[in-house]
């Protein structure tokens, strides 16, 4: 069986590790072929995670770097046929939900060849998100669907989707962070190692700020409000922020570099997935417009303040440590108060965030694949 595995920006690269392994595991059975799209290519943004997350070098690499979403996504399309035409795998298997997941997931169901979809079902019900439309779109194009919250399965049920398509497996994101904990580096040498020994006083003396939605980093009146806001917060937390390309580019542009030069708040490049991985381990708060990062505080227990509107990710606020704050700055201040008053910390897990869910998808995967070999289209 040939399963030709797709990546294309840094958020996949956790997801697609631990299923990588799980396939391998049933080798010779299984060939499992890891095909990059080149989304994302700064090597802060991809080949660090590599190397960090002990994924081999991609068998193929479109390279179709940035564009627009549409140059963007018709540019895998194109070359992502080529692939699938020479290699003719059995399954093609997408995760998340960016523009490199739609447009794999878009050929391959064209051509009848069985689409996977890791992590499939979550909703933020905003079509102003482009990772909303690429949900809807890739759920619809997919025989087989991965869930790792429950109530992704209504999600999909809502939208027509067959229930014995869908399979509750937990999240393989957490199986990839349950697994490099005991490598995560410190905060502490971080700091240290961009030029600011002692920012943060270490453990718990500190938050971290990620920034990289369009709706949040595009706009200046937008931008210039979350960070303004950020230094109030670094003024009693101090903020680590690694900045992202597209969130570097727009700070440039509209001249608020100034804002970052101050003792409140440390900008640093993009870092390796162990670097971001003890950062957030030992944060006091962690402040965010990521769909993961809420995934991942919630694993590690340590309280996320969700600088958007909506979550695609609801277990996270029912049962783990986040908040949806919007960008409203009062709301944000507010709250960062009271997760000080009370810190905020909450240690119970959702269902299935136990490591184990790629071992789970690659035995139903394979059974499923087998079956349908043997005969009727299942
Ligand atoms: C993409 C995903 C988003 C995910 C994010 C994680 C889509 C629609 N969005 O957003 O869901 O959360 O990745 O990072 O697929 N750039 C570089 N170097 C790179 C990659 C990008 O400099 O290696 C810059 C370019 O200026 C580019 C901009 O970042 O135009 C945006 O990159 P793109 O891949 O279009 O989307 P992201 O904002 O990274």
């Amino acid at each position: 069986l040939r399963i030709l595995c797709v990546v294309g920006a840094r958020p996949n690269f956790m997801k697609i590790a631990p299923i990588l392994t799980a396939l391998k595991a049933h080798a010779p059975a299984v060939e499992a072929r890891l095909l990059h799209t080149g989304q994302h290519y700064d090597v802060a943004m991809n080949s660090q995670y590599f190397e960090a997350l002990g994924i081999p070098a991609p068998d193929d690499n479109l390279e179709v770097g940035s564009g627009s979403h549409a140059a963007q996504t018709a540019e895998v399309m194109l070359r992502v046929e080529k692939v699938i035409d020479q290699y003719a795998p059995d399954a093609l298997l997408v995760v998340g939900d960016v523009n490199s997941t739609l447009a794999c997931a878009l050929v391959a169901a064209k051509k009848g060849i069985a689409v996977v979809h890791v992590e499939a079902g979550l909703r933020s019900g905003d079509r102003a998100m482009p990772e909303e439309i690429n949900r809807v779109l890739t759920d619809q194009l997919s025989d087989l669907l991965f869930t790792t919250e429950e109530g992704a399965f209504d999600n999909l049920r809502a939208e027509g989707v067959a229930a014995e398509r869908i399979h509750f497996v937990g999240n393989v994101m957490i199986d990839t962070l349950l697994h490099n904990l005991p490598r995560a580096v410190p905060a502490t040498s971080l700091a240290a190692q961009h030029g600011r020994p002692g920012f943060g006083a270490g453990p718990g003396g500190y938050g971290v700020l990620t920034l990289h939605r369009p709706s949040n980093v595009d706009q200046p009146e937008t931008l210039a409000a979350l960070l303004d806001t950020a230094l109030r917060i670094g003024a009693t937390t101090p903020l680590m922020f690694p900045v992202h390309p597209r969130t570097r580019a727009a700070i440039e542009r509209f001249g608020l570099g100034g804002r970052l030069d101050a003792a409140a708040i440390l900008p640093m490049p993009p870092l390796g997935y162990l670097e971001m991985l003890g950062l957030m381990k030992d944060a006091r708060v962690v402040l965010t417009d990521s769909g993961g990062i809420q995934e991942e505080t919630t694993a590690l227990g340590v309280p996320c303040i969700t600088l958007r509107e909506n979550t695609e990710r609801p277990i996270t606020v029912e049962q783990g440590t986040n908040t949806i704050a919007g960008t409203d700055p009062a709301r944000i201040l507010a709250l960062h108060a009271a997760l000080l008053a009370d810190g905020g910390k909450r240690d119970r897990q959702p269902r299935h965030w136990d490591g184990q869910a790629a071992v789970r998808i690659a035995a139903i995967l394979l059974d499923w694949l087998e079956r349908r070999r043997g005969g009727g289209h299942g």
